[in-house]
Parts: structure tokens; C-alpha cells; sequence
């Protein structure tokens, strides 16, 4: 391979649009690279194609800018003929609780197809150990008829992007990268180094895919634990955030997690299953994953049950009763409502006959088992409840108007002066 001496159209293609690769384009475009977008959704390759994101930490113009630096966003896959290096951002759910890689290897198939020799492939994507060198690389291998390490560059470089999160960007947040060889780390870590300040060398994909799932996996058992702990603390008349506060002032051997009403996007309900998955191929459970999950997942109904004996205190029934949801993104300041836990508590309080409605300042629209629930904008209707939860704590509410508003106020976050609510 002789790198350098390609005279391709763009420097790198990013497939995959989403919260993910959108950034990582405009990022590849401020650093004057010539980045194409493959993107299978043609309504979000017409918003960019006229200036518009659809993603709330990017802005218009950084699309306008991203344009006018040569960007082009195509459903074309062909197009990827015109790229010397390919990053992979596609999605990685689940599917019935096992990994879903569909995405994967529609994209991998869709650059196999176009590789002539010499580019250098990056997957991004989160998955289990293993999945660059024993699913992706046989992949592109048999499509385009080349050889990993010898034809073609390839490595794998998670993403640790963290959307509503202004001091820590793709720029600054440093960046791992692992080749299959050192050929294809030093390629990776050239095109990676133009938009991350700091790139960490592993030594091996399958460390780096593990790497990517043990930070997922760390935070989902530590919320877990204060979950747990958060409500048996109020059995013993504790008040667990004055104990996390406590706690935080030592210097070494703490990090701070906080309780909430549960887990959502997709890095910490998702992915450490695809650890689980992969530990399970071994014949035994990752009883640590099994364990967190199934505390956290309770939380909602935990929150619900909350809700009711605080009603019931007051001689009322959830039943006919006005519950608001304050905050149904799945964290704060972001319209993002994938895998909230706003959706279990609310299912289960219209289950159980309470007239709902939702405050969220970033989310338009909130459906639970596709039935829409009512938006209420502060601004137009007057807001008032028998028991108002907070969920989400956007930036944008202001406690004592949350407080005003409702007859009750619970606080599933423990940010609420403690005379204005009560606590999870
Ligand atoms: N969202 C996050 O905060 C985050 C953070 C770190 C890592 N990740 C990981 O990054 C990956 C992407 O996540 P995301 O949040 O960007 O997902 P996303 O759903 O926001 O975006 C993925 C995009 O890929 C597109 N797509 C699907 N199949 C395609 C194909 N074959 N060709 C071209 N485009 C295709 C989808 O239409 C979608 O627009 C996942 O593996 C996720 O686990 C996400």
C-alpha cells in the first residue's frame, strides 16, 4: 500500500448521520478535510442538503459551514467510490435483547463494494469484542476481494460523545484508536488526530471495543447502586444526595453517581447488553450487568409507587388524578427521548387512570404506546396538578415555579430545595 497518493474526491466518507456521525462531519470539515455523508434516511440528507440539523447540539450554520466547506450529503452509496477513508456511525440496538447488527452490515457491505485498495476503514459504531476483526473485516474482505492489513487499512475507533454536554466535545474528549496493525493505527490516528485533540493508542481492536462497553458498563452499575441505595435511604430516613455530597469530598477512590427514575438513551440501557450477549456466548451470565439492569429498569415502577403513596397520603387516588411530567428527554437538555424512563412511568400512570400531561421545553411530542400524551407549554396554559414529577431536570425550569405549579412535587433527581418537594 502506498498511502497519500490517492486522488479521490473526498478525504473521508461518514456513514451514518445521526447523533454520532453529524458531529464528527462538521468536525472533519472545520479541520478542511473533504467529507461526504452516507446517510440511509433521505429525509435527514434533504435537511442537511439545505442547511438544516436535526440534532440539537448543532446549529444551522454549522451545517451552512459545513456546506460551504465542500460537504456533501448523498443516499447514494455508489458515492463511496469517492472516498479514501470510511467511518463507520451507524446504529447498534438490540433486537428481542440480542445485538442487532443489521446496520453494521448493511454499511460494511456498502463500503466493501466500493473499496479499490488503499483506503483505511474505521468503525465507530459501540458493539462486543471481537466485532471489527470477526465481522466486519471477513466482511469487507469478501465484498471488495481484498485483504485487511495488506490491501486495505482498518481499525476501530469508539465514539464517546455526549450529547447536551458543553465542556466536553468530540474535539476535546480524547479520542481512543486501534488497527488491526500498526499500519492501520498510524492511518487511523492521521485522519483522527485533524479532529480530536488527543488520540490514545490501544493496541488492539478487541481492547478498544471493551473499553467503549467498560465506561457504559461502570456507569450503569454505579447508578444502579445508588438507585438501590436511594430507596432504602428513605426507609431509614436518609437522604441520599446529602450522603453522595458527603461522600464526593474525599479526594481519591469516589466518583460521584446520582439516583434518578431510571436509564435512558442508549449507552447505558443498550450497550453493556452487548457485553452481557458476548459474555453469555461464554455459557455464564455477567451478573453484574444482569444485576444492574434489573434494579435499574425497576426504577420507574419504583417512581409510580412513589407517586401513589404520596397521593394516598393526601387522601387522593392516582386515579382521575392530574399528574405532570416535568422533563421526558432521557437527560438534560436534550430533545432526545430514546429509551426514557419518562415512557414506563408514564405507561403505568395511565394504566392506572392518571389524567397526564408533560412539560419539556426540547420535546415537541410524547407518545406512550402511540398515544400522544398532552404537551403544556408554561407560557400559554396554565399549569396545575395534583402531583407533578420531576423527571428531567432541563436547565431551562426553575424550582419554585415546578413547586407553584403542583399540590405535590416529586423529585426524582434531589435537586429540588427539600422544602419545596418531596423526594424519590
Ligand atoms: N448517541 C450517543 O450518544 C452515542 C455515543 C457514543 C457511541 N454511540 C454509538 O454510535 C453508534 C451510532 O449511534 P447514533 O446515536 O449516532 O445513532 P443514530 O440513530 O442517531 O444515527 C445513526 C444513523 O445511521 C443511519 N443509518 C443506519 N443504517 C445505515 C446505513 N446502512 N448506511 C448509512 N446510514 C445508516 C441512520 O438512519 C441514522 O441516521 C451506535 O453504535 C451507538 O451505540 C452513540
Amino acid at each position: 500500500m502506498t498511502p497519500g497518493k490517492s486522488t479521490k474526491k473526498f478525504d473521508v466518507a461518514v456513514i451514518g448521520l445521526g447523533f454520532v456521525g453529524l458531529p464528527l462531519v462538521v468536525e472533519a470539515c472545520r479541520s478542511g478535510l473533504r467529507v461526504l455523508g452516507l446517510e440511509v434516511d433521505s429525509s435527514k440528507v434533504q435537511h442537511l442538503l439545505r442547511g438544516e440539523s436535526y440534532i440539537a447540539d448543532i446549529a444551522d450554520a454549522e451545517i451552512t459551514e459545513a456546506l460551504e466547506a465542500g460537504f456533501h450529503a448523498t443516499v447514494d452509496s455508489s458515492e463511496l467510490a469517492e472516498a479514501e477513508a470510511h467511518v463507520i456511525c451507524v446504529p447498534t440496538p438490540l433486537k428481542d435483547q440480542v445485538p442487532d447488527l443489521s446496520s453494521l452490515i448493511e454499511a460494511g457491505t456498502a463500503v466493501g463494494d466500493h473499496l479499490s485498495g488503499d483506503e483505511l476503514v474505521i468503525l465507530q459504531s459501540t458493539s462486543y469484542p471481537g466485532t471489527t476483526q470477526d465481522e466486519l473485516q471477513p466482511l469487507l474482505e469478501r465484498r471488495s476481494g481484498l485483504r485487511a492489513g495488506e490491501d486495505f487499512y482498518l481499525a476501530y475507533a469508539p465514539e464517546r460523545i455526549d450529547p447536551g454536554n458543553t465542556s466536553w466535545g468530540l474535539r476535546n474528549t480524547p479520542k481512543l484508536v486501534a488497527g488491526i496493525d500498526p499500519a492501520s493505527t498510524n492511518r487511523a490516528v492521521e485522519l483522527l488526530g485533524k479532529v480530536c485533540e488527543q488520540v490514545v493508542v490501544v493496541s488492539n481492536p478487541r481492547e478498544a471495543e471493551m473499553a467503549k462497553l467498560l465506561e457504559n458498563t461502570y456507569r450503569h452499575v454505579n447508578i444502579a447502586l445508588m438507585n438501590e441505595m436511594a430507596i432504602f435511604c428513605r426507609e431509614l430516613g436518609i437522604d441520599i444526595w446529602e450522603v453522595i455530597r458527603a461522600a464526593s469530598t474525599k479526594p481519591f477512590g469516589f466518583q460521584a453517581f446520582y439516583p434518578g427514575p431510571g436509564v435512558g438513551g442508549h449507552c447505558i440501557p443498550v450497550d453493556p447488553n452487548y457485553l452481557s450477549f458476548r459474555v453469555g456466548q461464554l455459557g455464564y451470565p455477567f451478573r453484574f450487568v444482569e444485576l444492574a439492569k434489573e434494579i435499574n429498569a425497576g426504577m420507574p415502577a419504583y417512581v409510580v409507587r412513589r407517586a401513589t403513596e404520596l397521593l394516598n397520603e393526601r387522601g387522593k387516588a392516582v386515579n382521575g388524578a392530574r399528574v405532570v411530567l416535568f422533563g421526558v428527554a432521557y437527560k438534560p437538555d436534550v430533545a432526545d427521548t430514546r429509551e426514557t424512563p419518562a415512557e414506563p412511568v408514564a405507561r403505568k400512570l395511565l394504566a392506572l387512570g392518571a389524567r397526564l400531561g408533560f412539560v419539556d421545553p426540547h420535546v415537541e411530542k410524547f407518545l406512550v404506546d402511540g398515544v400522544p400524551i398532552e404537551r403544556l407549554d408554561p407560557a400559554d396554559d396554565p399549569i396545575d396538578g395534583d402531583l407533578g414529577i420531576l423527571l428531567t431536570p432541563h436547565r431551562a425550569f426553575e424550582w419554585t415555579k415546578l413547586a407553584a405549579a403542583v399540590d405535590i412535587l416529586l423529585d426524582t433527581r434531589g435537586l429540588v430545595p427539600a422544602d419545596l418537594c418531596e423526594r424519590l
